[in-house]
């Protein structure tokens, strides 16, 4: 077999190659890079090349995740070690008395330090690998035996057929969690409906009922994907300590872990965590039941043992009552948002979600709908995950009854009647009107919110009321109130009069940022309106600024710079501005990033692809927490965060010996959990 260009070999390298990078965009970076026509292409163009010289088949070849003729039935598969289930804890007492009951086996538990990983809501799997390579598969059953369904866990992208890396025992048993993403089990039962076969409850049912296919093929099309939480070392030993480095060496082979996981000191500080972890779990793109705490010296786990040969006493599930209710959409609305941007919403029939009455939803926007394809008058599952705005999961399409209606977007503002704008690449339509009485409040509600201008007491109910009296029509007129012209409105005594003017004066003193974010600007938000204040430094420099010299600003695009500029050559912001500086605001930015925070002093570099966070959005997390951001390493950079495709910067920290860490290690370091 020659090796040379053109050769079989070196198309089949290519072949192998292209689809790698193929699924890697798909699965991973959640943006295909190729159609699916042409994927499928290549796909049968490297399993006829291998059909024509075996020998060019590797056993990690793309196509090894399909080809095996479908199973007549599936064969029991007995697991090396048991698969275990885990214990409940409702509430925080629950989970007091899980800590208490340990530490009388084993005072050690109380300060051994815990993990805290989503529970993910799917079909728990086994993968047996020998030598580094993925060689049987299987569902749990009852724990001790399990259904082989190695052929099917091929086709998923998330199984590594091949590890990466080194350090893993000679045999083991991998345990993770197969799931379907929302996304594609909406598609999944769309494609039921029209087959005309039942609808799977929820995306557990159906990543359970794609992984016990007869033929990998039709797995292969569900697209499932996987988690993994657990080795069981067989033959070799497992080079952790600790639960947490378990996970972090899973993911170095190449398994994907939930990347929302946390290592505490204490049970306080699991306890502590909570509250975010479940508002988390409304919001992910799976579904996910509860928290999985684990104490996490791995030694203790072989200390405490497992209950009635089921539940390990080292892990329990912190669960939460059930969010989801069902409810009936009445209509879908607009709001008119500050920047014109049409939201949609749900108006939904009263229904109590987690001891709140929620009576709309967000719809994001006129895609979400129709890709989930939600319609008015539809029934619909809602969720309400701790302090996130209530969503729709999905509409319950079983409980049609024909008289539902596609929603469609309006040409024109429902507020002010001007036609309304749909940008070619956006997915949102825009009220073009600056006086839309809709963009108006909208407008002047987030001048004085928290996150800019933090005008305390200002909310939507009294800027209503401030429109209606005529006393503002803008965010300049703000400055101007008095103390004597609230004391004649309702609701308004003296005191609170006053409390109201002192805090529109207090926030004159608001750095230039913030008044960038709260005035409104399209496409600037918090982020943004940060890399403006610092590179400029004051209003007036920013105003003088052509769009290449903002273009020019590391984190802002040309489409960014051209909503900047455009927006200060309006005349009447120029006017806004005008009375805006009259009336006593800073217009600068304070010079100088935080010098206190757990980065204080280092010197970060970042290169390549982050897997969630945009360049712009790292470099505020790490100024905030008081690092600095470089653009090239030396000796003296303390870590490069590197993402995907990272190039020379990654070699370069290698050769001097410089850490290098990830999105998911940056955040712990910063603070952010999510
Ligand atoms: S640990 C201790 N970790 O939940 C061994 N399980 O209700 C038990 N699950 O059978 C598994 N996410 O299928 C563990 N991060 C996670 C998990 C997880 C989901 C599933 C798993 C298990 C079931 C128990």
């Amino acid at each position: 077999m020659t090796k040379g260009r053109g050769s079989p070999a070196a198309r089949a390298e290519e072949l192998r190659r292209l689809i790698d990078d193929a699924n890697q965009a798909y699965y991973v970076a959640d943006a295909p890079t190729i159609s699916d026509a042409e994927y499928d292409r290549l796909f049968r163009e490297l399993q006829a090349l291998e059909a024509e010289h075996p020998d060019l088949q590797t056993p990690d070849s793309p196509t090894q995740r399909v080809g095996a003729e479908p199973a007549s039935s599936l064969a029991k598969h007995p697991h090396l070690r048991p698969m275990l289930s885990l214990a409940n804890a409702f509430d925080e007492e629950e989970l007091v008395a899980w800590e208490e009951r340990n530490a009388r086996n084993s005072a050690e538990v109380r300060t051994a330090g815990y993990t805290a990983e989503v529970k993910i809501d799917g079909a728990a799997v086994n993968l047996t690998y020998r030598d580094g390579r993925f060689v049987v598969g299987a569902t749990r059953g009852n724990g001790v035996i399990g259904e082989n369904v190695t052929a099917n866990l091929r086709t998923i992208a998330d199984v590594p057929l091949a590890l990466r890396g080194k350090g893993w025992p000679a045999l083991m048993e991998v345990r993770g969690e197969v799931y379907l993403p929302y996304e594609m089990f909406k598609r999944t039962n769309m494609q039921r409906e029209r087959d005309g076969e039942s609808l799977y409850a929820n995306p557990r049912n159906a990543a359970a009922g794609a992984l016990r296919q007869l033929d990998p093929e039709s797995t292969r099309r569900r697209r499932l994907r996987m988690f993994a939480f657990s080795v069981e070392p067989i033959e070799g030993k497992l080079p952790a300590r600790t639960h947490w480095e378990t996970l972090d060496l899973l993911e170095a082979w190449g398994f994907k872990v939930e990347p929302h996981r946390q290592r505490f000191e204490s049970l306080a500080d699991v306890q502590g965590a909570i509250p975010s972890f479940e508002a988390l779990l409304g919001v992910l793109p799976f579904q996910a039941d509860g928290v999985v705490i684990k104490v996490d010296p791995l030694a203790l786990h072989t200390e405490l043992g497992v209950v009635g040969g089921r539940d390990p006493r080292w892990a329990i599930a912190r669960k939460f009552a059930p969010e989801v209710a069902v409810t009936r959409l009445r209509a879908i609305r607009i709001n008119v948002g500050r920047t014109g941007a049409l939201n949609p919403y749900a108006e939904l029939e009263p229904v109590e979600v987690s001891g709140v009455t929620v009576s709309a939803a967000t719809l994001h926007n006129e895609e979400l709908i129709a890709t989930k394809d939600i319609r008015e008058g539809d029934w619909v599952e809602v969720i309400r995950a701790g302090e996130v705005i209530p969503q729709i999961v999905a509409p319950i399409t079983a409980r049609r009854e024909g008289t539902e209606r596609i929603f469609r977007m309006p040409d024109e503002c429902p507020r002010c009647g001007t036609p309304v704008e749909r940008p070619a690449d956006e997915a949102m339509r825009y009220c073009p009107n600056a006086s839309c009485p809709g963009r108006v409040l909208e407008g002047i509600v987030h001048f004085a919110g928290r996150d800019a201008m933090d005008i305390r007491g200002l909310g939507y109910e009294r800027v209503r009321q401030l429109l209606a009296a005529g006393l503002i029509s803008d965010v300049a007129d703000l400055y101007a109130l008095t103390v004597e012209q609230l004391v004649e409105l309702d609701r308004f005594a003296e005191q609170s009069a006053e409390q109201l003017v002192n805090a529109i004066a207090a926030s004159k003193a608001q750095p230039l940022s913030l008044l960038l974010f709260g005035i409104g600007i399209r496409h600037v938000g918090k982020t943004v309106a940060q890399l403006l204040a610092r590179r400029f430094g004051t209003l007036d420099a920013l105003m003088a600024a052509s769009a290449e010299t903002v273009a020019a600003v590391s984190g802002i695009g040309p489409t960014i710079a051209d909503a900047v500029t455009s927006f200060f050559d309006e005349p009447r912001n120029q006017a806004l501005i005008e009375r805006l500086r009259k009336a006593g605001l800073t217009l600068a930015e304070p010079t100088g990033a935080s010098s206190e925070g757990p980065l204080s002093g280092k010197a970060y570099v970042l290169t390549g692809t982050l897997p969630t966070l945009a360049r712009a959005r790292a470099t505020e997390l790490i100024e905030r927490a008081g690092g600095r951001v470089a653009g090239s390493v030396s000796r003296k950079t303390d870590a490069v965060v590197a993402g995907d495709d990272a190039g020379s910067k990654l070699d370069k920290a290698r050769t001097l010996g410089v850490e290098v860490i990830d999105e998911a290690e940056l955040l712990r370091r910063v603070g952010e959990t999510a």
